[in-house]
């Protein structure tokens, strides 16, 4: 396995694994997102220069993207007292969890950033997902706050958990 910036090669792979979390509340969309959509998020991120790396496997001589990561903007970009913040973004292929993928993920993503030199990174986390609340406090976040009820799907209301680790 392998982290390395993502290329436009990488979006079906990454739309696949995005859409199996869109049946959780893991993220909070309803609707799976297409390969257009997940273009036009990475041409987003690209031109942004943020980071977005893909985690692939390429034992049998072809590459799968076995998870990935990215972070971009925190809130809305017109308010600018936020530049030195990003919020971020990771997931596993189904089948892969446990085996250090997240962390190497996670590893590059907070590199990039701190060369970048964003002061903190936000993790805005479902509050039933406690392996990824747990995930990201074993990578140096801190929980810093809950908010609840400020989500809903699946016809209940969901808690958002706040982590933030500074870069800085
Ligand atoms: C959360 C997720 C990204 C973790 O990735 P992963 O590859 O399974 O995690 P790793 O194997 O790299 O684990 C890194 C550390 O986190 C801990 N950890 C990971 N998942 C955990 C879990 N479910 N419960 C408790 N601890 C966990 C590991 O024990 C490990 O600790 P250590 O390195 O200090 O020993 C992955 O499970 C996933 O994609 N889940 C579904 C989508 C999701 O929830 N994404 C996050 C949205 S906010």
């Amino acid at each position: 396995m392998i982290v390395r910036p993502a290329t436009v090669s990488d979006l079906p792979g990454i739309v696949e694994i995005y859409n199996v979390s869109v049946t959780t509340t893991a993220t909070w969309s309803e609707e799976p997102q297409s390969l257009p959509e997940r273009e036009a998020w990475f041409a987003t991120r690209t031109e942004a220069g943020d980071g977005v790396f893909v985690a692939v496997d390429d034992r049998s001589g072809e590459e799968e993207v076995v998870g990935f990561s990215a972070y971009g903007e925190f809130r809305n970009p017109h308010w600018t007292g936020y530049r030195f913040t990003v919020e971020n973004t990771v997931h596993v292929r189904d089948g892969w969890e446990g085996r250090g993928v997240g962390r190497a993920l996670m590893d590059a993503l907070i590199d990039h950033a701190t060369a970048a030199g964003k002061h903190v990174m936000v993790a805005a986390v479902d509050g039933e997902n406690e392996g990824s609340v747990t995930f990201h406090e074993r990578l140096g976040f801190t929980v810093v706050g809950r908010m609840p009820e400020v989500g809903r799907k699946f016809d209940r209301w969901l808690d958002l958990v706040l982590l933030q680790r500074i870069l800085s």
